[in-house]
């Protein structure tokens, strides 16, 4: 099914479409592929793929779930990365900690930014729930200094409903699989 993907996804590249259509098809697309899956294991490493390969001026992108109160490295596309990270240390502590989206256009003026690659300049960082509690976040990098706006904000956000919505509908399953 993923093959199909494909042509859309260079359609975007080529920047015909604007950011919220490229958005909106964007959602569409995460939305048939986690539609049928339950793990959510499955559908974190698939949405990262997903995502990695659309985005533009990307680095680095994945998830980084709770266990035992600490983000603990996850699924994910790029170069090898930070494993555990306290909550409320670095972007995506903060994220955890706050459960709201921190969207830094320069990360070498966020106090406590955590490095893991030192070419990597802006980030987003978009805090995943389930029934109100934190249960991972989703990470995206970029090498461009300002390369995440109020619209990427708004379409990732959306994109990450998706999945949480996935979530609730799978609870009895996501229960064993999300924490240990
Ligand atoms: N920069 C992140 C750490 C994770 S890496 O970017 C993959 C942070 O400050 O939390």
């Amino acid at each position: 099914m993923l093959c199909l993907f494909k042509p859309h996804l260079n359609l975007w590249k080529s920047f015909l479409v604007s950011k919220t259509e490229f958005y909106q098809e964007l959602l569409t697309q995460t939305k048939a592929l986690i539609s049928d899956e339950i793990d959510p294991i499955a559908n974190m490493a698939n949405i990262s793929a997903l995502l990695f390969d659309a985005l533009e001026q990307v680095n680095w992108l994945g998830f980084y779930r709770i266990i035992e109160n600490q983000l603990v490295l996850g699924p994910f596309q790029g170069k090898v990365a930070c494993i555990r990270i306290p909550l409320g240390k670095g972007v995506c502590g903060t994220a955890a900690q706050t459960k709201k989206t921190q969207r830094i256009n320069d990360v070498h003026q966020f106090d406590g930014h955590i490095a893991c690659d030192a070419t990597t300049n802006a980030e987003i960082v978009i805090p995943v729930q389930l029934n109100g509690d934190i249960i991972a976040v989703l990470d995206i990098d970029s090498t461009s200094f300002e390369r995440f706006n109020q619209q990427d904000q708004v379409g990732l956000e959306a994109i990450v409903k998706v999945f949480e919505q996935s979530l609730v509908q799978n609870l009895a399953h996501n229960d064993e699989k999300l924490t240990r």
